[in-house]
C-alpha cells in the first residue's frame, strides 16, 4: 500500500486548506525558481528519467514528448495546452485535481512551459465542469496576486495561465479537435502530420498534455526522477490516480503505485465487489474505450500499461468500471456503442469507417441485445470493428470497436445463447 508520505496529491478529497498558504505548507511553490533555473534540457531529462507516461489514455512518454518542441523560439511562440476535457465514461480524476488540488496543476504548467520555452499555458476545461473551473481560476488568481506567475514574477520566467472552457463534447478531448475548438471552430480532429509540436494553436508549436501528467511534475522535480521511478516497474513507473466505479461498495478516486493488483485495489480502497469477489463478472479497467476482461483475468492482473496490454485490454485513464453478475453485459456494450456513434464527429473525407461504422456497430449491438441477429453477424461485427480500427483520422475510430471486441472475445457464448433463445420464440405478427 502506498504510504501517505509518497502521495503526490495531498488534498485530493478536499479535506485540507486549499488556499495558497495551505498548499505552501504542504510543499508546493517551494523554491520553484531553482527548478526553473535548471533549464529546458535538464528539466526534460528529469522527466524522461522518471519514466512518466501520459495520464490522458495513450501513455506516451511525457519527457520525450516535450523534447519534440523546437529547441529555439523563432517567429512563433510556443504554447502548452492542458487537456482537462475528461469526458471518457468512468474517468473522474482530473476534476478532483482541479477542484481540490489545483496548485499542483498551475505550478506544473509553469515548469512544463519553462521546459518547452513557452510562456503561456491554456487549460481547456470540459464545459460541464463549472465548479472545477471556478476553483482553478481562484487558485490562478491567488498566484497572480502573489506574483508567483504573470509578467515579472518572483521566479524570473514570465508565465501566463488561462482557463478556457469547452461546450461539452467527447471528441474535443482528442488533442487536435481540442485545438480546433480552442480556436473557436467546430471540434473536428485534424489530419496528422503536421503534429501539434510543429503546428498547434494559431499555427504555433504546441504540446497538449493531460491534467494529471502536468500536475505530478512539481513533485517529480522536487523529489527526483529516481523517487518516482521507484514505484511500479520498468516502463510502468510512478503513482497514479485510480478511479473505481460500478458495482463496488465504496466507489472512489485513490492514488496508488502503478502495478498494484486489480483485486487489491478494488478490495482495499473500494470496499470490494458488491456481494464479494466471487460475484464479479467483468471489469473495464481504464475507461469506456478499454476492452473488458472477465473475472478469471481480473483475479491476478496488475494495474499497469504492459500488464493490461498483455491481457488484451489497456490501462487507459485507470478508470476501473466494475460489473457484478447482475450486469447485462450485452446491453452495457450496446449502450457504449451508442455513445461512440453519438460522439463520432462524423466528418467526411477519409473518415467513412468511423462515420458509418459506429452507427452500423450500434445497430447490430442493439439487435444482439435482444437476440434478433444471426450467429454470422458476430463475426461480421468483429470484422467491421477491425476495418474501423487504424483506418481513421483520430483515436475515436480505434476506440469504438474495442468494448465490442472485449465482449465478443470473452462472452461470445452469451451472444449465441440470446440468438438461440430468440429463434425459439414465435415471430411477432406483421
Ligand atoms: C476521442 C478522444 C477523447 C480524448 N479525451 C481525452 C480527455 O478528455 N483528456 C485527455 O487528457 N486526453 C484525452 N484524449 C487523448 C488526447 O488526444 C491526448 O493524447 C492527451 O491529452 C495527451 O496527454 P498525455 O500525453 O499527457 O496523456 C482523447 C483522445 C481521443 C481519441
Ligand atoms: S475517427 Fe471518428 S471522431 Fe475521429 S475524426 Fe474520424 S469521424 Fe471524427
Amino acid at each position: 500500500m502506498l504510504a501517505d508520505k509518497d502521495r503526490i496529491f495531498t488534498n485530493i478529497y478536499g479535506l485540507q486548506d486549499k488556499s495558497l498558504k495551505g498548499v505552501r505548507s504542504r510543499g508546493l511553490w517551494d523554491n520553484t525558481k531553482a527548478i526553473l533555473a535548471l533549464g529546458p534540457e535538464s528539466i526534460c531529462d528529469v522527466m524522461k528519467k522518471s519514466g512518466l507516461r501520459g495520464r490522458g489514455g495513450a501513455g506516451f512518454a511525457t519527457g520525450l514528448k516535450w523534447t519534440f518542441m523546437p529547441k529555439e523560439v523563432k517567429d512563433r511562440p510556443h504554447y502548452l495546452v492542458v487537456n482537462a476535457d475528461e469526458s471518457e465514461p468512468g474517468t473522474c480524476k482530473d476534476r478532483e485535481i482541479m477542484r481540490n488540488d489545483p496548485h499542483h496543476l498551475i505550478e506544473g504548467c509553469m515548469i512544463a512551459c519553462a521546459a518547452m520555452r513557452a510562456h503561456t499555458a491554456y487549460i481547456y476545461v470540459r464545459g460541464e465542469f463549472v465548479r472545477e473551473r471556478e476553483a482553478l481560476q481562484a487558485a490562478i488568481d491567488e498566484c497572480y496576486a502573489a506574483r508567483l506567475i504573470g509578467k515579472d514574477n518572483v521566479h524570473g520566467w514570465d508565465f501566463d495561465c488561462y482557463v478556457h472552457h469547452g461546450a461539452g463534447a467527447y471528441i474535443c478531448g482528442e488533442e487536435t479537435a481540442l485545438l480546433e475548438s480552442f480556436e473557436g471552430k467546430k471540434g473536428l480532429p485534424r489530419m496528422k502530420p503536421p503534429f501539434p509540436a510543429n503546428m498547434g494553436i494559431y499555427g504555433c508549436p504546441t504540446t497538449v498534455n493531460n491534467v494529471e501528467s502536468i500536475a505530478v511534475v512539481p513533485t517529480i522535480m522536487r523529489r527526483g526522477a529516481e523517487w518516482f521511478a521507484s514505484f511500479g516497474r520498468a516502463n510502468n513507473t510512478g503513482t497514479k490516480l485510480f478511479q473505481i466505479s460500478g458495482h463496488v461498495n465504496t466507489p472512489c478516486v485513490v492514488e496508488e503505485a502503478l502495478g498494484i493488483p486489480m483485486r487489491e485495489l478494488i478490495e482495499k480502497y473500494a470496499g470490494g465487489v458488491r456481494g464479494g469477489w466471487d460475484n464479479l463478472l467483468a471489469v473495464i479497467p481504464g475507461g469506456a474505450s478499454c476492452p473488458m476482461i472477465p473475472k478469471s483475468v481480473c483475479d491476478d492482473v496488475m494495474m499497469d500499461f504492459d500488464a493490461l496490454k498483455a491481457a488484451n485490454s489497456s490501462l487507459g485513464t485507470a478508470a476501473v468500471i466494475v460489473m457484478d453478475k447482475t450486469t447485462d453485459l450485452v446491453k452495457t456494450i450496446a449502450r457504449y456503442a451508442y455513445f461512440y456513434k453519438h460522439e463520432s464527429c462524423g466528418q467526411c473525407g477519409q473518415c467513412t469507417p468511423c462515420r458509418e461504422g459506429t452507427g452500423w456497430m450500434w445497430r447490430v449491438m442493439r439487435r444482439l441485445e435482444t437476440g434478433d441477429a444471426r450467429v454470422e453477424e458476430i463475426d461480421q461485427l468483429w470484422e467491421v470493428g477491425k476495418q474501423c480500427e487504424g483506418h481513421t483520422i483520430c483515436g475515436l475510430g480505434d476506440a469504438a470497436p474495442w468494448p465490442i471486441q472485449g465482449l465478443i472475445r470473452h462472452f461470445r457464448p452469451e451472444l449465441e445463447r440470446r440468438i438461440a433463445e430468440r429463434a425459439k420464440q414465435p415471430m411477432a405478427a406483421e
